[in-house]
């Protein structure tokens, strides 16, 4: 069976500057897979590469089979790839239910974006509460289940994330994963996502990839690289 996301040989960066060295990666469809990496590795230009808001220089990115690296972002999206962003980017002076119908926009049937803003409060029942209220005076967690509800609005096939843990308290990080490890079990849906606490990441996701220096270093299952030395002398502090 074809995997969901496949990428061959991926080279981009910024200008003349190479950041991703040839990179490939593949996420069966149902797998939720994560990309781990130190500082600058290079992790959020990898995820926005594969949104199309940076572009490739040199390889390929299969979505279902397609090539999709040509496609412009808003394309990309309505091929079913969705990006939560770094650090969220919610619009703050929108309230939640704006931001959640911003989210919609690859969705044309009006009944297809009631149902899934009905899918996404049951999912996250905070946010059918404060629907009204301005997303600026949601808290940093509440603001990430925000950012993902708007992701799910898009009706993704593969949800990107790039380190949803950033910045949150580790009782709202742990929140976070729960709403994550639910979202998994409610739908099935295949996660790619990138994170720097490699502790959480291991812990939720099926396979993990390293990235340094803008090359994969290593990969595996979760429990191969929790028990692997370099990761935990690196990584978890063993
Ligand atoms: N817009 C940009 N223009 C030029 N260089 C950039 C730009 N964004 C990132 N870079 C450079 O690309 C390299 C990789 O950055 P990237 O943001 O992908 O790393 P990262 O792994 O996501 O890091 P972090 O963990 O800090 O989020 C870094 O050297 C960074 O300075
Ligand atoms: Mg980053």
């Amino acid at each position: 069976m074809k995997p969901l996301l496949q990428v061959d040989k991926l080279r981009a960066g910024y200008g003349a500057v190479e950041v991703l060295h040839g990179v490939g990666l593949r996420v069966e469809a149902g797998e939720a897979v994560a990309v781990l990496g130190p500082n600058g590795a290079g992790k959020s230009t990898l995820l926005r590469t594969l949104s199309g808001l940076a572009r490739a220089a040199a390889g390929e990115i299969l979505l279902d089979g397609a090539p999709i690296q040509a496609l412009p972002a808003h394309r990309i999206v309505g091929a079913g790839l969705v990006q939560v962003p770094e650090a969220r980017h919610i619009f703050p002076y929108l309230t939640v239910l704006e931001n959640l119908r911003v989210g919609a926009t690859p969705v044309r049937d009006p009944a297809h974006k009631e149902q899934t803003l009905e899918r996404v409060f049951t999912l996250f029942p905070m946010l059918r509460d404060k629907a009204k209220s301005p997303a600026r005076t949601l808290s940093g967690g509440q603001q990430q289940m925000l950012a993902i509800g708007r992701a799910l609005m898009g009706r993704p096939r593969l949800l990107m994330l790039d380190e949803p843990s950033l910045g949150l308290a580790p009782r709202v990080v742990e929140e976070v994963y729960e709403a994550l490890r639910q979202l998994r079990s409610a739908s099935g849906l295949t996660i790619l996502l990138v994170e720097q606490d490699v502790y959480q990441a291991l812990d939720f996701a099926d396979r993990a990839y390293v990235l340094q220096n803008g090359e994969f270093a290593l990969s595996g299952s979760s429990a191969e690289l929790r028990n692997n030395d370099t990761i935990r002398a690196a990584y978890l502090g063993m």
